[in-house]
């Protein structure tokens, strides 16, 4: 395979960066979901309309981050590294990411699978619904929504470091690794 397909040292390869954007775009509208869920009345259309793909998006990224997760851990060797103590940090904010973006969907899953309601994915049902629910699957899903804000606000964090740290104060070329 050719190398920009593949990550190097200098920059992350096209399916990398495919899903980094992509992922990005889908979490943009899935953020919008969710603010749409909390700010606006229930009879307001544009809420209903967003808040109907909430599911649905927010289990497709559930399975890209297993994808981008496996090819990042195939690529780690050739990936950009992060040296010195700036660097480690940089790799536990992207881990923190990681971590969230399984956590938080991960809670709703286990509610749906222990819920009365079933579960479904772009209109294939995947989990049946049951007779009676099961309490404590419904638990770790009263965190959901909180994480979901903490996770919005670790993005924020990272853009922001990636556009205004890299891209216009240090301009180190970490910013390039990932655009293009
Ligand atoms: C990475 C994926 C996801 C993110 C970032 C996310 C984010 C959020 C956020 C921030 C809220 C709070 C909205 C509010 O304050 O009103 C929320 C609510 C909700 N989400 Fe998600 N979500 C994701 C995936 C899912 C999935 C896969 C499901 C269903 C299987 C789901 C079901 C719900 C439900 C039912 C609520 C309303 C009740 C609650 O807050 O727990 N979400 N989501
Ligand atoms: C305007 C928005 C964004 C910008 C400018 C941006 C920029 C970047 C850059 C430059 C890198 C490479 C950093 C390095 O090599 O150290 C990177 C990596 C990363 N970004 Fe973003 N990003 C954005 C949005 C997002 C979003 C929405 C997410 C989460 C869903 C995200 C999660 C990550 C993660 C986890 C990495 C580590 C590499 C990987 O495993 O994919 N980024 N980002």
């Amino acid at each position: 395979m050719s190398n920009s397909v593949l990550d190097n040292p200098d920059r992350y390869g096209a399916v990398s960066r495919s899903l980094h954007w992509g992922m990005a775009v889908l979490f943009l509208i899935q953020f919008c979901s969710a603010a749409a869920h909390w700010g606006l009345p229930r009879e307001n259309a544009l809420r209903e309309m967003l808040w109907g793909y909430h599911t649905d998006v927010g289990l497709t990224l559930f399975l890209l981050v297993f994808l981008r997760g496996a090819w990042g851990l195939a690529n780690m060797s050739r990936r950009p590294t992060h040296p010195g103590a700036l660097g480690r940090a940089a790799m536990a904010g992207h881990l923190a990411i990681y971590a969230l973006m399984i956590i938080v969907p991960s809670v709703r899953v286990l509610a749906a699978a222990g819920g009365t309601r079933g579960l479904s994915f772009w209109g294939i049902e995947v989990l049946q619904p049951r007779g009676q629910e099961v309490t404590w699957m419904q638990i770790p899903a009263e965190w959901h929504g909180e994480m979901g804000w903490l996770l919005a606000a670790l993005i924020l964090g990272h853009a922001g470091i990636a556009l205004f740290w890299h891209g216009s104060i240090k301009r180190d070329g970490t910013l390039q690794r990932m655009v293009g």
